[in-house]
């Protein structure tokens, strides 16, 4: 797929994972529109890749239709990546025996599945109306999982939940929008130092990578109890 005269909508664009991928699509040739809930990390990277910024919620229907129409306004919406997303560290089973509390599990999933089919949906919408490439291709949807989907450690019962479905999604989707010519896809990385990890914790970050290569398999920090984690 050739991205000069397209536009390509990155959601969680003003930073990490996201960021970096809009920058790659803009000098690839794409116009980038990135969607975020920080408006001011957001713009910035934006002006940087003379591309528009669209500050949006990806769990509300209003926030995601306007980034999808900023997008298709103007060029055709060909590529839609989606790395918006939050974590959580909280055991199932806190060390006083206090349940995980069913309002972040539910934000969780909210944000991290809900949202991610709420922007599938509506760049799929978006992308429908695109006159096929010579392969007969409309667009492309890459979202974001994480190694958790498949290796959860401990703490990360929202998290991991949250991007399985993630992984569960995709196939179904991809079945159902080949009969338009949109491909779907998702990626499951494993640590990456972003800003934000390294803001928390930084060596927090080596010691995770550590514990996560144990034959055991246990990774999550003990002392973790209650606390948001950015992967
Ligand atoms: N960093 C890692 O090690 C790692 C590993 C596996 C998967 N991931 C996943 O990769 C994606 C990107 O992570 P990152 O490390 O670059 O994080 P990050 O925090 O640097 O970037 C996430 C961006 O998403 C935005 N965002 C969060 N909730 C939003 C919402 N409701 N609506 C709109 N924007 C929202 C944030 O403002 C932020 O700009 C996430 O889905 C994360 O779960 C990260």
């Amino acid at each position: 797929m050739t991205l000069e005269n397209t536009t390509a909508l990155v959601t969680g664009g003003a930073s990490g994972m996201g960021e970096a991928i809009a920058r790659r699509l803009a000098d690839a040739g794409a116009t980038v529109v990135v969607l975020d809930r920080d408006a001011s990390k957001g713009e910035k990277v934006a002006a940087d890749l003379d591309g528009r910024f669209v500050p949006a919620d990806v769990t509300d229907e209003t926030d995601v239709s306007a980034a999808v129409a900023a997008a298709t306004a103007l060029a055709p919406l060909r590529t839609c990546v989606h790395c918006a997303g939050i974590g959580w560290a909280e055991r199932t089973l806190n060390r006083a025996g206090s349940p995980h509390s069913l309002e972040t599990f539910r934000k969780v999933l909210d944000v991290n599945l809900v949202g991610t089919f709420n922007v599938l949906r509506l760049a799929a919408s978006g992308m429908s109306a695109n006159e096929p490439d010579d392969g007969g291709e409309r667009g492309v949807i890459i979202n974001t999982a994480s190694a958790a989907a498949y290796d959860g450690q401990i703490g990360q019962a929202a998290y991991s939940a949250s991007k399985g479905g993630v992984v569960a999604l995709t196939l179904t989707t991809a079945r159902d929008l080949s009969a338009v010519g949109i491909r779907v896809c998702t990626i499951a990385p494993g640590l990456v130092d972003t800003p934000l990890r390294v803001a928390r914790d930084g060596a927090g970050a080596q010691s995770l990578h550590e514990r996560r290569s144990r034959p055991d398999g246990c990774g999550h920090p003990h002392a973790a109890q209650v606390g948001r984690v950015e992967e």
